[in-house]
């Protein structure tokens, strides 16, 4: 799988154990998940462009640097939530935006409700997060609303992903370079990963029925 790259680090390796256990609680999920998406946030930004500045220590003038380029996290609602708190630990210099998907329990298809995003997404690297790759119909679908907004850049950062889910977005948007914290065996029947870790945003939020 070309586009994809498995973030292979011991501590996320503990991390997804913590969050794959049906035990782990609302808050114990949220806060690991937000400790993956920070270790994550190191790999996914490796490459990014520095401008070279100048920093005064207590004892003399010196080289240093800052970004050289504009970042925009989006989440996709709810469970890409999770995610922003991570990465914005990392890069407090980066704006927000949302796009609100949810899938047909029936036809697994995403239905859009809700986005907003800052101006300025045709220049900026665009990290789009939500931790579940499933079918890979909410990813794409968010993708593509990316890009009628003028989105360029666009790296999509998730925490379990399946093949189905990764060969759709390849398939629709082979621009994207997909991260993720594990690639699991396949979907189930009512399109959740195995072995997976089930509804993300109702272990967040406490939602589940
Ligand atoms: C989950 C998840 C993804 C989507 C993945 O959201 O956060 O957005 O499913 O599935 P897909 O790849 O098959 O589209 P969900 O629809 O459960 O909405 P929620 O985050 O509001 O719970
Ligand atoms: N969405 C989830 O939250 N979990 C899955 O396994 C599939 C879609």
């Amino acid at each position: 799988m070309k586009h994809l790259t498995i973030i292979d680090h011991p501590l996320i390796k503990r991390d997804l154990t913590i969050i794959r256990n049906y035990k782990t609680d609302n808050h114990l999920f949220r806060t690991t998940l937000r400790r993956i998406s920070s270790i994550m946030a190191f790999t996914v930004t490796h490459d990014l462009r520095l401008k070279k500045t100048h920093v005064q220590t207590p004892l003399e003038r010196t080289a240093g640097h800052v970004l050289g380029e504009d970042i925009v996290i989006v989440p996709v609602l709810r469970a890409g939530l999770g995610l922003i708190d991570g990465f914005l630990d990392v890069l407090p210099e980066a704006r927000v935006g949302h796009v609100g998907l949810y899938r047909n329990e029936k036809t697994l298809e995403p239905v859009d409700y809700y986005s907003k995003f800052p101006e300025g997404l045709g220049r900026s690297l665009v990290l789009l997060l939500d931790p579940m790759l499933a079918t890979g119909g909410s990813a794409t679908a968010a993708v593509t609303f990316l890009k009628r907004r003028g989105a360029r850049r666009i790296r999509f950062v998730g925490i379990v992903a399946a093949p189905e889910g990764v060969r759709k977005l390849a398939s629709h948007h082979p621009d994207v370079a997909i991260f993720s914290a594990a690639l699991d065996r396949k979907l189930n029947a009512r399109g959740y990963i195995l072995p997976g870790l089930g509804d993300a945003g109702d272990r967040m939020f406490g939602t589940e029925k």
